[in-house]
């Protein structure tokens, strides 16, 4: 792989900062021994190969829009923001509630922003909260005060529940992050930096190939499963193991700090062998790792939103502290990012 020569965000300014979280994650949850009753598989191996002990479902009729929704007003309420003073709505999925119109603009109404505040979805699978992030803080830079950014997936709608190599890894959720102009009283506290690459040469790795204006959903396409999720797991699995390192080691040379600075990683949740592996190669000790993927599996864009609100509210990471992100998803998309909470 070639190293990352991406610049960095905005050299020496800081411009935004997470003013706060939220998350939300449906009910119902699916244990391995649920799993073990439907595919060919056991607790024991997807503890052992991945680290998953159950994961969120959402019920029947319940869209990515209203798991937004939910988390959206979380982070809202966290943020002591109302809906109505927001700038930009960012939906980062690859789930949407359609293909058209973007999940978005129906987080707009459900929240009730104002009817004429910008609203798109972005898609860049697992690394969608970090490009989100990092189109936020340009955002920010440029005159706006409030921007929501959702990380939300229903990745259990386009599952092959019969394929035990894809369904026992992902699960439900959301999650949500206020971001808004840093002041002078936030002194060191900041968005630093975001990092953002992708390698299409890597496109067929994790992709739903149906459904999509190359190959229309057709009963044929739907017979031969193209609207799943198709993964080549052990070559994703490499790939990620470096390109999160070397996107990690990135943001940490970019703004001169040392690893031991470093308080905090919230890695994308997608393999707990892949975070040891990168907790390894970049020299930070695992027990500085956020990790609940024990509880809710790969959740793609949400996971990490997720996983920084309940280190936010388990009062894990404080005020202050030197967080970095870094996660990689289908694309392959990936990036990283630096945060003085
Ligand atoms: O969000 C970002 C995108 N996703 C990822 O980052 C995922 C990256 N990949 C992975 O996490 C791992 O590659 C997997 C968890 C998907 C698979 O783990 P692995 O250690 O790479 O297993 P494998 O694919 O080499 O399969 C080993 C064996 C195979 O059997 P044989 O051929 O050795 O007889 C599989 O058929 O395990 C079998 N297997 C299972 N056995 C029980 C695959 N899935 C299962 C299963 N239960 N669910």
């Amino acid at each position: 792989m070639r190293a990352p020569t991406s610049p960095p965000s905005h050299p020496g300014i800081v411009a935004s900062r997470i003013l706060a979280t939220g998350h939300y994650a449906p009910e119902r949850i699916l244990t391995n021994s649920d799993l073990e009753k439907m595919v060919d598989t056991s607790d024991a191996w997807i503890v052992e190969r991945t680290g998953i002990r159950e994961r969120h479902i959402a019920a029947e009729g319940q869209a990515s829009s209203d798991m937004a929704a939910e988390a959206a007003r979380r982070a809202l309420e966290a943020a002591d923001v109302r809906a109505d003073e927001l700038d930009l709505i960012i939906v980062a999925t690859v789930t949407p509630d359609m293909p058209l119109p973007a999940t978005a603009v129906f987080v707009q109404q459900k929240i009730g922003a104002r009817s004429d505040c910008p609203a798109f979805d972005i898609a860049a699978a697992c690394a969608g909260f970090i490009y989100g992030m990092s189109i936020a803080d340009r955002f920010i830079a440029g005159g706006a005060k409030r921007v929501l950014i959702v990380g939300v997936e229903l990745l259990s709608r386009v599952m092959n529940w019969k394929d035990r190599t894809t369904c026992v890894l992902f699960g439900d959720g959301a999650g949500a992050a206020v971001i808004g102009p840093r002041s002078e009283s936030d002194g060191a506290r900041g968005i630093l930096s975001t990092h953002l690459y992708a390698d299409g040469s890597q496109a067929n790795a994790l992709c739903i190939p149906g459904g999509g204006s190359k190959t229309p959903a057709t009963q044929l396409s739907v017979e031969a499963g193209l609207h799943y999720v198709h993964m080549a797991g052990q070559d994703v699995f490499k790939y990620a193991v470096r390109a999160l390192s070397s996107a990690s080691l990135t943001a940490i040379e970019h703004n001169g700090v040392t690893k031991d600075e470093i308080r905090w990683v919230v890695p994308h949740q997608a393999n707990l062998r892949i975070i040891e592996a990168v907790s390894k190669r970049v020299g930070i000790p695992l027990d500085r790792f956020v990790l609940n993927i024990a509880r809710y599996g790969n959740t793609s864009s949400a996971s990490i939103p997720i996983a920084l609100d309940e280190a936010v509210r388990a009062g894990t990471i404080q005020k202050g502290d030197l967080v970095l992100m870094c996660a990689l998803g289908a694309g392959f998309a990936y990036g990283s990012a630096l945060v003085r909470f």
